[in-house]
């Protein structure tokens, strides 16, 4: 029931989507003059080579051996088909999930961090800031920024900071310095948003430190293809061919493009986004230029969002908790080659309960969001009779979000 490839099949190319797009991407802007940004613009946040990546027309990008060799740490990851939750639900469709939580980190976000940390490293940094949210992406870029000897300022989102003392302690095991955000208001529980602004602002101010963002930009779903691509080569090992549909968490968007892009030219797959009902930034957001973060300080993406200074409520997925949305999967959305879904907390959590009470496993409450599309696609399968293929992806392990567990065991979960 677990599908896995030799070390030597990691993919040695991404996946580059932007070539592949029906309706090519439109620009970032600059956020004072409202004119396409240009690579200078962009220079003193990111390396020359992550920039080119950003807006590259190839259709695949080679990944650097050095990244590769740290990648087999882990990659690649297994493909496990979910028999006994299959069983349970007395569904007739096959359940596949990708199982991206045996990363170093414990999530997906581990494989843009190596990449990120890597080409900042080739170009002369020696310092990154960051923000996070739930903290996978902290404890992410720390691990990386640990393997090219980088120094790691990571500001973390003040409500995950205060629900997830353990994460900050696995950054810091990994030498990052972990600072709650906003810096400036003590008094707010904070958001993506806001932290984004707190990592641009200290990245801008010195000339050893470049930002690093762990979602939402073209390189960064880029680098999270290995996951559809090995997915794609273990679902034949599995004897299937194509999935009928590929489900995964939508935050910022990095893990959904990762699994769900590689299959995006194979028409019979439909491409699910799954996010929470709190912030329903696909479902409910309109299609707009808006600023990455909340102080109007990065470029003007062309995004579904929900305004760049609306405050998500403290559910426990913080990585779910982003007003904007990657442009490639908007674009997708807008298009209508994929659909969006929007699921309220406690309905996320029963879902996680019933896979950790299946399968063993127990989820992040990211990952509980396209395990509940997942059980629903399987209970309409039941009700068609359909034998449907069906791939999510795990985007992480829940082991250091033991408290949200507690809360929703305990009636203290808040239903939004
Ligand atoms: C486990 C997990 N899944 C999903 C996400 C959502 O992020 P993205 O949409 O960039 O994949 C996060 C973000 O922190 C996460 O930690």
């Amino acid at each position: 029931m677990r599908y896995t490839l030799p070390e030597d099949r990691i993919p040695t190319a991404w996946f580059n989507a932007l070539p592949r797009l029906q309706e090519p991407l439109m620009p970032p802007l600059h956020p004072g003059t409202r004119e396409p940004v240009g690579p200078d613009d962009l220079a003193p946040l990111f390396p020359m080579a992550l920039i080119g990546q950003e807006m590259s027309g190839d259709p695949w990008i080679d990944i650097p051996g050095e990244v590769l060799e740290i990648l087999r740490l882990w990659r690649p990851t297994p493909l496990v088909r979910a028999e006994r939750l299959e069983k349970f639900l007395g569904t007739p469709a096959r359940i596949y999930f990708k199982d991206e939580s045996v990363s170093p980190a414990g999530s997906h976000k581990t494989n843009t961090a190596v990449a990120q940390a890597f080409y900042n490293q080739a170009e002369g940094i020696t310092r990154i800031s960051t923000e996070t949210g739930a903290g996978q992406w902290g404890t992410a870029l720390a691990f990386a920024c640990r393997q090219f000897d980088l120094e790691c300022k990571v500001y973390m989102v003040r409500s995950s900071y205060d629900q997830k003392p353990y994460r900050k302690i696995m950054m810091e095991t990994w030498g990052a310095s972990v600072v709650p955000s906003p810096v400036a208001d003590p008094s707010s529980p904070g958001s993506l948003g806001m932290a984004i602004s707190d990592a641009v602002a200290d990245a801008v101010q010195r000339a050893d430190t470049h930002y690093s963002l762990g979602s939402v930009l073209n390189h960064v779903l880029l680098h999270q293809t290995v996951i559809g691509l090995e997915a794609k080569e273990q679902l034949v090992l599995a004897g299937e061919t194509l999935p009928d549909v590929v489900i995964a968490p939508c935050g910022g968007g990095s893990n959904l493009g990762g699994i769900a892009l590689p299959f995006m030219q194979d028409a019979t797959v439909r491409l699910v986004a799954v996010e929470p009902m709190s912030c329903p930034t696909l479902t409910e957001g309109s299609f707009e230029y808006d600023f990455g973060d909340t102080a109007g300080m990065t470029p003007l993406l062309p995004m579904y969002s929900l305004g760049h200074d609306f405050m998500p409520p403290e559910i426990h997925a913080g990585g779910l908790r982003y007003h904007g949305d990657s442009p490639i999967i908007s674009n997708l959305v807008k298009t209508g080659r994929m659909e969006a879904v929007a699921y309220p907390q406690g309905k996320t959590f029963e879902a996680a309960m019933m896979f950790a009470n299946t399968e063993g496993k127990l989820p992040a409450p990211e990952t509980g969001h396209a395990i509940r599309a997942a059980i629903d696609e399987a209970l309409a399968a039941k009700e068609t009779g359909e034998e449907k293929v069906i791939l999510f992806d795990y985007s992480g392990h829940g082991f250091l979000d033991l408290s949200a567990y507690d809360d929703f065991m305990h009636g203290r979960l808040l239903d939004a």
